[in-house]
């Protein structure tokens, strides 16, 4: 049976997210905005493209949330974006309302949906979301470490000159400037990335990567990057929809796991129909895991700022 797939906010995100699902047939989509008709107009344009797009998706746009009962996904993007000179973590105040009523309005209507939440700070909105709707964990996750780690694979790429699906790469931890790229665990068709770059050229990579979305954000001046971001979404709903169970970084929910409990982070996961099918854990070396911990204080300093 085709599924149900709702994005939440048909903003940049919500949109170019709507639309690649609906290229790619992955289930019938429902686009939702709380500004009047907008949604409508986007997902009748999105719909009217079909036949020359050559793609059979049902897509609909709409204010209400009677339209999206009995999801099987919902993808949360409502929520502002940063603006220049801004950290994600200045949205909580905003995104924290507005990701609090929008989790309550979709699990009135779809109790038994998968929850993949986009908005920003990421790690505390998909925290909100979890707490809000009481659903299990494995139900409830992020989209952030896709988005860190394809970057990465792009600046890699850039500086190899070689081709971007040559390059896996691991980014963890939070989704801020205290992200935890993983060079020892990044390859070039198979080969450890050290034997390309000397180390000096790696940090300067993982800093531009930590400073990815950032650098967008300046160029954009109003707002935040949203074809990567959408792209990653995808991956992660193409995963769950045709139970793929690819290996993907993403926040979990983590009870002990790295060594950290009751939070949402960046960590290794297996995506499937279930939602979190897995959690890997990986060996770190002492300076990896000091720089987790040091993500760690930065997501629960965040959190901390949280009223339920
Ligand atoms: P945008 O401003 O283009 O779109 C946000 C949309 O949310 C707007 O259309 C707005 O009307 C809608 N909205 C606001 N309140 C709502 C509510 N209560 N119910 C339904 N819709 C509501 O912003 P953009 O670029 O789409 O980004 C959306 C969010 O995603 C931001 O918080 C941004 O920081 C975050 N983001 C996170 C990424 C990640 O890696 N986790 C990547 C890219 C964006
Ligand atoms: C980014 O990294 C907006 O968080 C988003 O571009």
């Amino acid at each position: 049976m085709r599924k149900k797939i709702t994005v939440i906010g048909a903003g940049h995100v919500g949109e170019v997210t709507a639309f690649k699902i609906a290229e790619k047939e992955l289930g019938d989509v429902i686009l939702l905005d709380i500004i009047e008709d907008m949604p409508i107009g986007k997902g009748l344009d999105m719909l009217e493209g079909g036949p020359v797009g050559k793609y059979d998706t049902s897509i609909r746009g709409t204010n209400s949330y009677a339209d999206t009962a009995n999801s099987d996904i919902v993808v949360i993007t409502a929520g502002i974006p940063r603006k220049p000179g801004m950290s994600r973590d200045e949205l909580v105040g905003t995104n924290f309302g507005i990701v609090k009523s929008v989790t309550e309005n979709v699990i009135e209507y779809s109790p038994n949906a998968i929850l993949l939440v986009v908005s920003n700070p990421l790690d505390a909105m998909v925290y909100t979301a979890f707490k809000v709707s009481g659903f299990p964990k494995n139900k409830v996750f992020g989209m952030a470490g896709i988005l860190d780690t394809t970057r990465f694979r792009a600046f890699i790429s850039m500086e190899l000159n070689v081709s971007v699906e040559n390059i896996q790469a691991m980014v963890l931890g939070g989704h801020g400037d205290t992200m935890v790229p993983i060079a020892r665990y990044t390859t070039v068709a198979g080969i450890p990335l050290t034997h390309f770059l000397p180390q000096e050229r790696i940090d300067a990579i993982i800093d531009r990567t930590r400073k990815g979305g950032g650098e967008i954000v300046k160029y954009l001046k109003t707002g935040s990057a949203y074809y990567a971001p959408s792209l990653a979404v995808t991956e992660m709903v193409e995963s769950v929809v045709k139970d793929k169970k690819k290996i993907l970084p993403c926040a979990a929910y983590l009870e002990g796991e790295y060594g950290i409990n009751d939070l949402y982070f960046g960590v290794p996961i297996k995506l499937g129909i279930n939602g979190v099918e897995e959690i890997i854990k990986l060996d770190l070396t002492d300076e990896e895991k000091e720089a987790i911990k040091n993500s760690e204080a930065a997501v629960r300093n965040v959190i901390d700022l949280l009223k339920f």
